[in-house]
């Protein structure tokens, strides 16, 4: 397939967009992450705002947890918890290395896909050196906070087996299990735990403890091959965990009991 590289593109002027010579269906990933990450966006919000529905039995949608004792209100209007606590877990994953590439592809066009042209209304390329985008370096230590809340989250799914102080099992307890796990793959897949466990070591084989750490790096390598995979997973499990919290507060549906 003859590409027009990007020298000869800017030769040529530029052109209508998109420009490009490839003949495959380039614009489908694009188009699905604006579609499902859009759509996160908006329910989230929406949840977040909603601030009711969010705690039923021993369940607590992974938006509003863990529950904080903030009353705060501005002009009558009672700030929604989940607004404080989704600080943490959306900033981990808008710095996020994976979700960065299928953004600035799908939302700015900068560009929409290898060999295409780039929407570009910047007059010059700083990458991620200037404000705003330099806070993308926060990554490593929103990294920090998402462990924290695979703590958190993961209290809450064994809360979930505990109806009435007793042992249960319902739908509801296996969503807050799947969704831990798969929440607990994508963060220990990100790219800033595999630095912190194999980074800045000169030599593997020196001690035993370095050994360890090579052991360690390397599983966490097979994670991080599927990083993009867990983040798609978790990113629809949360939602989905939080739809059922909310389907059963609200008294749509019942929660469905194994046990
Ligand atoms: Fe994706 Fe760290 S690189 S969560």
């Amino acid at each position: 397939m003859a590409l027009r590289t990007t020298a000869q593109s800017r030769e040529a002027g530029r052109a209508p967009l998109p420009l490009t010579s490839r003949r495959d269906n380039w614009w489908i990933r694009p188009l699905l992450t604006v579609i499902v990450l859009g759509a996160f966006v908006i329910y989230s919000a929406w949840r977040g705002l909603e601030n009711q529905f969010f705690e039923v039995g021993p369940y607590l949608s992974p938006l509003y947890s863990p529950l904080l004792p903030i009353d705060l209100s501005i002009g009558g209007w009672k700030v929604s918890p989940a607004l404080y606590i989704l600080i943490f877990p959306l900033s981990f994953r808008l710095t996020c290395y994976y979700y960065r590439l299928a953004y600035y592809r799908a939302f700015f066009w900068d560009p929409p896909a290898c060999a295409v042209q780039e929407l570009s209304l910047r007059k010059r390329y700083t990458g991620e050196r200037e404000f705003p985008f330099v806070l993308q370096n926060l990554h490593r230590f929103t990294f920090y906070a998402a462990v924290i809340f695979i703590v958190i989250l993961s209290i809450d799914a064994i809360r979930a087996f505990i109806f009435n102080g007793r042992f249960g099992v319902g739908l509801g307890s296996l969503i807050f299990v799947a969704n831990v796990a798969l929440l607990a793959l994508y963060t220990f897949s990100c790219h800033s735990f595999r630095r912190v466990i194999g980074g800045g070591l000169n030599c593997y084989s020196c001690s035993a403890a370095n050994q360890t750490r090579y052991g360690i790096w390397q599983r966490v390598s097979l994670l991080n091959a599927r990083h993009g995979l867990f983040a798609w997973c978790s990113l629809f499990s949360v939602a989905l965990t939080d739809l059922y919290v909310r389907l059963v507060a609200s008294g749509a549906i019942q929660d469905v009991r194994f046990l």
